[in-house]
């Protein structure tokens, strides 16, 4: 696959035909593009939720030179630090975790207590700010852009999204290869190619974050609505992908 888009910086009109380029190819086939056009700029961020594990196994495939970080928010499920040092030993990956800062931490908890987060958005959002927002900050300092298992179906906040999009607010290219895949595409590849997954999935979790900001969903219910369950739909993104 081949792109005459050279600048980090996409136009409206060079993303709109790049993303024409890229619809409807397999996810490896755009992790090998990405990887081809940003080199050693461009790193994927895995919360190890199915879809994460899902692409470090395409990552460790197709493109081992690209770096996976995390965000360990401190407030993590002990499944999913369980499940990280599986794919980790299991496809050999290094994992780059991103911890938040020792003073903002202690900081927040002197003043506000372990769940200031349940109290409002903005207590919420605050917390969001210190423990994902600047570690995520320094995880994309230098980079050209970064990668992520973002799927379009998978909340509101999420439906106009493409394969390679600009971010903004962090002022580079975010690449989201499974971004046309279904719920049901990642549990049969992850089926199929036995990759280590979440044991939370199997608990009635399908979208899983910091420990008490998550739980089980009934059946029927949204795929996230076991995320910050207490806030509307439209309010359930922390900042990583506004
Ligand atoms: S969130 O914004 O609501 O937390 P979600 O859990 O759906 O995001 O994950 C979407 C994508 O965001 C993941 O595929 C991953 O690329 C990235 N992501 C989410 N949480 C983290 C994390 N803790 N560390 C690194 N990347 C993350
Ligand atoms: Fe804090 Fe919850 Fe956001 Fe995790 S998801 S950083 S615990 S508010």
């Amino acid at each position: 696959m081949s792109s005459e888009v050279t600048a980090a910086v996409y136009s409206p009109e060079e993303l709109k035909a790049l993303n024409g380029q890229l619809r409807g190819k397999p996810a490896e086939e755009i992790i090998r593009w990405a990887a081809d056009r940003f080199g050693s700029e461009i790193t994927f961020a895995s919360s190890f939720g199915a879809e994460d594990v899902v692409m470090i196994e395409m990552i460790a495939r197709v493109a081992p030179e690209i770096k996976v970080f995390t965000l360990d928010t401190g407030r993590l499920h002990e499944e999913t630090y369980e499940v990280m040092e599986q794919v980790r030993v299991r496809y050999g990956v290094p994992i780059h975790s991103y911890f938040p800062d020792r003073e903002a931490v202690e900081a927040l908890e002197r003043e506000k207590g372990f769940y200031s987060f349940r109290e409002s958005i903005e207590n919420r959002k605050e917390c969001c700010g210190i423990r994902k927002m600047e570690p995520l900050r320094r995880a994309l300092s230098g980079m050209k852009a970064w990668m992520t298992g973002l799927r379009a179906s998978q909340a509101v906040t999420r439906t106009d999204m493409e394969a390679v999009e600009w971010d903004e607010g962090n002022g580079l290219a975010k690449v989201n290869p499974l971004i046309e895949w279904s719920e049901e595409q990642v549990w049969d590849y992850v089926r199929a190619k036995k990759v280590p997954y979440n044991a939370l999935h199997d608990r009635g979790f399908p979208s899983i974050g910091c420990a008490p900001c998550t739980r089980a969903i009934k059946p029927g219910e949204d795929i996230r609505a076991g995320r910050w369950w207490w806030e509307n739909p439209e309010n359930k993104e922390c900042g990583l992908h506004s």
